[in-house]
């Protein structure tokens, strides 16, 4: 009988699965409390590719809502808006997904419709201009956009904030804004600026339960300070890194915990299977995912053993392969069309995501100088891999997870 597989290698965890990220949480709790109480506070959270922050937006959500209780502060009752920017959404769309976000969560009560309606009238306005403010990106323009919108986004917070008559249903803390993906905002969204310009404004209109939450891929920062310099100052900041060995089987127990409870024929693994996902995991909660999923999937007799483990992570098909696709293998075999480039990268994968010299490539790589220096200025600008802006002639690779994915299997599929 095939048994249904509860590890996730391709969304959000499940909140029954959730490990680590304590520091993290408790940080963000202190925001929302904050928050609550008319301080309003933002976050910045950066990772890499599958380290887990749309997971830990996700939990944090079920927190801001009251679905999950706070560790520290009891239940909240946010409202929460969840927005996934792409390259192509520029401000007209961005402000229109959050009006009808709002709409969706506060219109059940007829007064506040009709309330939302006039408040938000603007948007119903927008429609017509879209084009020329595409077009001419002109700045006035998109001052007045931003000003109505922080107009009606705080007469909004401050309507939930003290509910009139018959509006209790729709009391709540404030207002969480989760956006993801932030690293995908194109130049013409001027993503800090939005932000720099809307948290002022909001001040200005005495609204300060509002809280952003934003995550991306480390680039974010830079983009963030491209488009307004001092956007950053905006934030807290948090970085989310690998989980640790104990967080790690703790994922797998939860994992198999809940597997048992969906399937009638039951799933134990052991603890060498375990410390082998642990280890070649290396702690990236998509890696665990997947190793843990292919390993179920692979298992015949009920007891996921070592061998279990070791064979699903490197078969065809497996989680290394299934890894390789989604996240690396587009980089490694289109981006980069030549040979002796990937070699350059397979020698410094071996040193993971540390500096290394460019002495050190030389000394194992095949082809020229020339080449070696060609290849180190196109990675370099391609962002695959980092200049060592303090040491002269020192590289690395941008990400652990790619590096590690490259030692690994980089040179198996040929
Ligand atoms: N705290 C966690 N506990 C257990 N599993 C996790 C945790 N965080 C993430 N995962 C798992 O890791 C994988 C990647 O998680 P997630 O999508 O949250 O990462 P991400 O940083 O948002 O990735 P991307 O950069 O691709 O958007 C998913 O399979 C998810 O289920
Ligand atoms: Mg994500």
């Amino acid at each position: 009988m095939t048994k249904i597989n509860p590890f996730k290698p391709n969304s959000p965890v499940p909140t029954g699965m959730f490990a680590g990220r304590y520091d993290e949480l408790d940080e963000l709790e202190k925001g929302l409390f904050q928050t609550k109480n008319g301080h309003s506070t933002h976050y910045l959270i950066t990772g890499e590719r599958g380290i887990g922050k749309s997971s830990l937006m996700m939990y944090l959500k079920f927190v801001s809502t009251g679905d999950i209780d706070s560790i520290k502060y009891g239940k909240f009752n946010f409202l929460t808006i969840n927005i996934v920017l792409s390259d192509r959404t520029d401000l007209v769309t961005l402000i229109k997904l959050i009006e009808k976000n709002i709409s969706r969560e506060l219109g059940k009560v007829e007064k506040v419709r009709k309330f939302l309606s006039d408040t938000w009238e603007f948007v119903q306005r927008i429609k017509v201009m879209d084009s020329s403010i595409d077009k001419a990106q002109n700045d006035s323009d998109v001052d007045l956009l931003i000003d109505d919108f922080s107009y009606s986004l705080s007469e909004t917070c401050k309507r939930i904030i003290v509910p009139k008559k018959d509006e209790e249903q729709n009391a709540r803390d404030g207002i969480v804004f989760f956006i993801d993906e932030a690293d995908n905002a194109s130049p013409n969204l001027r993503i800090g600026y939005f932000f720099k310009v809307v948290t002022e404004l909001l001040q200005q209109h005495s609204c300060n339960n509002i809280m952003f939450v934003v995550a991306g891929l480390p680039e974010l920062i830079e983009k963030l300070s491209i488009s307004h310099e001092s956007s950053i100052r905006l934030f807290n900041q948090l970085l989310i890194k690998e989980l640790s060995t104990l967080e790690r089987e703790y994922v797998i127990d939860k994992g198999i915990e809940s597997g048992n409870k969906i399937n009638q024929e039951k799933t134990t693994i052991s603890g060498a299977a375990k410390t082998v996902i642990s280890n070649i995991s290396e702690g990236y909660p998509h890696f665990i995912q997947q190793f843990s999923y292919s390993a179920f999937d692979h298992d015949s007799d009920g007891e996921i053993s070592e061998d279990d483990a070791i064979q699903s992570a490197f078969k065809t098909g497996g989680a290394l392969d299934a890894i390789g696709d989604r996240y690396y293998s587009s980089y490694f075999y289109e981006k980069i069309k030549s040979d002796e480039y990937r070699q350059v990268l397979s020698i410094m994968a071996e040193k993971m995501n540390s500096w290394i010299k460019k002495s050190e490539i030389r000394a194992k790589f095949t082809g020229d100088d020339k080449t070696l220096s060609n290849a180190l200025v196109a990675l370099t600008k391609r962002k695959i891999i980092l200049k060592n802006h303090s040491r002269i002639g020192e590289y690395r690779l941008q990400q652990r997870g790619f590096a590690f994915w490259i030692k690994l299997f980089g040179n198996r599929k040929k």
